[in-house]
């Protein structure tokens, strides 16, 4: 099966994406041709800074590389050094109807949300998502539940194209997390653990045993003392307890059990010596990989080469379907 997924230039990762998100595609490399893009044109539709986007795509794809993304398993590479996308982009521009796009909820958002700037790309961006994904003949695109809009609509311009033209694309599916993989701020355990909410209710993919210990020992706990898994009643406990077993991997009934008698104290105490041993090898591969820029710069050269071969055979096609020159 091919899997394609985009990764947005942001380079700070918490262990919310780690356990939503980059876990699963860690394990689909080893069984499947996966494809991870580092979307730096799809950075461009909201306000960015040109001093810091370079640094900023090469960070992501340390933090990426360093969280267990294996270049020998995978191709990851920079969205912009595969012409190919935005070629694409501009193709199938002609095939989506515009009232599809201005149905997209993230359109919808953004364009409150960035009111005196609402350019051309806020809106194509769901197009040139398609383009990333057709390119690639994709089967399954593992994506967070706010993207499924988006592949859904890729799905219906590739039918679109497909009916008009001839087969041409594989219609891909959207391949959302099970649920449970929803992990929750430390500080404010109804509220998502995000980048920008409260810093000490977020652990980072990298943060120092120190920082871990902090932000675990701080961490907001229920009323009452028993550790139990109730998400309603007891949000903030119901969270350390699906870190745990995550990365433990000891199913929550088993952690009740084993802490049934030892109070929050304690059960933090060991949460905080996993985090800090499973965090470890990621936080270590990562100050090594920032001392081998060359390296990594390497990685993204031939992973955008082993990229374009693939775009480019797609957009022969294409072309010659559309009635275009070669
Ligand atoms: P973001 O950069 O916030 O869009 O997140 C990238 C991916 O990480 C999303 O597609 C989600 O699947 C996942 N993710 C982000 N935050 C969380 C969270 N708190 N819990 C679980 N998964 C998350
Ligand atoms: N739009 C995605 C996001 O905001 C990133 C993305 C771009 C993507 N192109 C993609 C995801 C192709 C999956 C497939 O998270």
């Amino acid at each position: 099966m091919r899997v394609f997924s985009g990764i947005r230039p942001t380079g700070d990762l918490h262990i919310g994406n780690y356990l939503g998100a980059i876990k699963q595609w860690i394990e689909l490399q080893n069984e499947n041709e996966c494809v991870f893009c580092i979307v730096d044109l799809h950075a461009l539709v909201t306000p960015w800074d040109p001093k810091t986007l370079q640094k900023n795509i090469l960070e992501t794809a340390v933090a990426y590389l360093g969280a267990g993304l294996d270049p020998e398993k995978c191709i990851l590479f920079i969205q912009s050094q595969v012409k190919e996308h935005s070629e694409l982009n501009w193709l199938l521009n002609n095939i989506c109807p515009m009232g599809e796009l201005l149905r997209m909820t993230q359109y919808k958002e953004k364009s409150k949300q960035y009111k005196n700037n609402i350019n051309m790309g806020l809106l194509d961006y769901p197009v040139l998502m398609s383009a990333d994904i057709l390119l690639y003949q994709t089967n399954a695109v593992p994506v967070g539940e706010d993207q499924k809009q988006h592949v859904e609509l890729t799905r219906t311009i590739a039918k679109k194209f497909n009916g008009k033209f001839g087969q041409t694309f594989v219609e891909p599916k959207a391949m959302i997390a099970k649920s449970g993989a929803r992990i929750m701020s430390l500080q404010e355990p109804k509220k998502k653990m995000s980048k920008t909410g409260n810093p000490k209710g977020c652990i980072g993919l990298f943060d120092e045993p120190n920082d871990i210990k902090k932000k675990v020992m701080s961490a907001v706990t229920d009323t009452g003392k028993t550790i139990k898994y109730s998400p309603k009643t007891k949000p903030g406990i119901s969270n350390l307890l699906t870190i745990y077993s995550l990365f433990s991997e000891i199913p929550i009934k088993e952690l009740e059990k084993e802490f049934a008698n030892k109070g929050y104290g304690a059960f933090k105490k060991a949460l905080t010596e996993l985090l800090i041993l499973k965090l470890e090898p990621f936080r270590k591969k990562r100050k090594e990989l920032l001392k081998r820029e060359v390296y990594t710069a390497e990685i993204l050269n031939q992973g955008a080469k082993k990229a374009q071969a693939i775009a480019a055979s797609t957009m022969q096609k294409v072309k010659k379907k559309m009635g275009l020159p070669d």
